[in-house]
């Protein structure tokens, strides 16, 4: 019952909440709810209650303040630099702003709510207030431009991989970068890089995680989703954050070393799509093929219909 009490709150984040509509809500007693609530400030809910309007969440475990995000995070440069903000436009084009100013490799900037957060090829992202994870994070890399296109796909696989291990479900990555569930995307990656052909100064790793919500707005209702959605579960933002920092840093000294070669086995393992006949759109062109695998590189393997393969380094899948 609290389980159902705090995702009332968490749904209704800033709106007063009356101890009436939950006792109807959840047909308990109002008596049994305040004792609820009580219960929840223990645990370290912080609540405004103001007579006949009911009560307001102000603060949750789960608030991603940089305090709590640094508290237990055992990382040797990732996130050891952290720019939060309650609200912003798009975390994106800060971390660009504060890598031209020389800040540190691993610092992340994170957000609770993006107004104009950017996706792939000039799209937009939705990104709701305390609802997922939006966060960008800068890197200054050693290795050369070519191994530097491929990072996303590692960061694909990192992000998969995690998200299994925490929530025992199937992530899958559509190719390049996108994380789904029960076909639907819960997660996309965005990577940007400044610098030559020889020499990176600096790349920016954009991540959009849906964690916690239950509907979306219409435009993106068939094709998005949650982790709460998918799997039950009230995801932890900090939880979650951190377990990402540690597998990434942990995995990206051997990308460093070996590049992608040793990641693309647990790629080609969670390719969505795999065996399905598809779409590819590219700026000048469409290929229709079926997804077989990716190579050692990162490029896409299709069958065209005439049995030829085709080796696809960029685009857009539509099934
Ligand atoms: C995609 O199109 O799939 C990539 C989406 C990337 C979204 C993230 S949210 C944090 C960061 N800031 C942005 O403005 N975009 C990225």
């Amino acid at each position: 019952m609290r389980e159902k009490i705090k995702e009332i709150f968490i749904q209704s984040r800033h709106q007063f909440v009356s101890g009436e509509e939950i006792s109807k809500q959840l047909n308990i007693s109002r008596t049994a709810v305040w004792k609820h609530i009580e219960e929840l400030k223990k645990e370290g809910y912080q609540f405004e209650a103001i007579r006949k309007r009911g009560y307001r969440l102000l603060n949750d475990p789960d608030d991603i303040s940089k305090e709590r995000l640094k508290a237990n995070l055992s990382t040797q440069w990732l996130g050891k630099e952290i720019i939060y903000f309650s609200e912003v436009d798009s975390t994106q084009r800060v971390a660009h702003e504060l890598a031209k100013n020389g800040v540190p490799h691993g610092t992340v900037v994170i957000t609770d709510e993006q107004t104009e957060g950017k996706g792939r090829l000039g799209r937009t992202w939705f990104s709701e207030k305390g609802k997922g994870i939006w966060m960008s994070f800068i890197l200054r890399p050693s290795f050369a431009y070519h191994q530097a296109l491929q990072i996303t796909l590692f960061t694909s696989v990192v992000l998969a991989n995690t998200l299994k291990k925490l929530y025992q479900r199937n992530f899958l990555i559509k190719w390049p970068n996108d994380i789904y569930i029960n076909g639907k995307k819960v997660s996309g990656i965005l990577t940007e890089m400044h610098g030559e052909q020889d020499q990176i100064h600096y790349m920016i790793i954009g991540i959009g995680i849906n964690t916690h919500q239950i509907t979306f707005p219409e435009n993106l209702k068939e094709i998005a989703t949650s982790i709460q959605q998918e799997t039950g579960y009230i995801p932890k933002r900090i939880e979650l954050i951190q377990h990402f920092f540690t597998e990434f840093e942990q995995d990206y000294s051997r990308f460093e070393g070996e590049g992608f070669m040793p990641f693309y086995k647990q790629y080609n393992d969670a390719l969505y799509g795999k065996g399905r006949r598809i779409q590819l759109k590219q700026v000048n062109q469409q290929i229709e093929g079926t997804i077989m695998c990716i190579d050692s590189n990162g490029y896409l393997i299709l069958q065209e219909d005439d049995g030829k393969e085709a080796k696809v380094v960029s685009g857009d899948i539509f099934f």
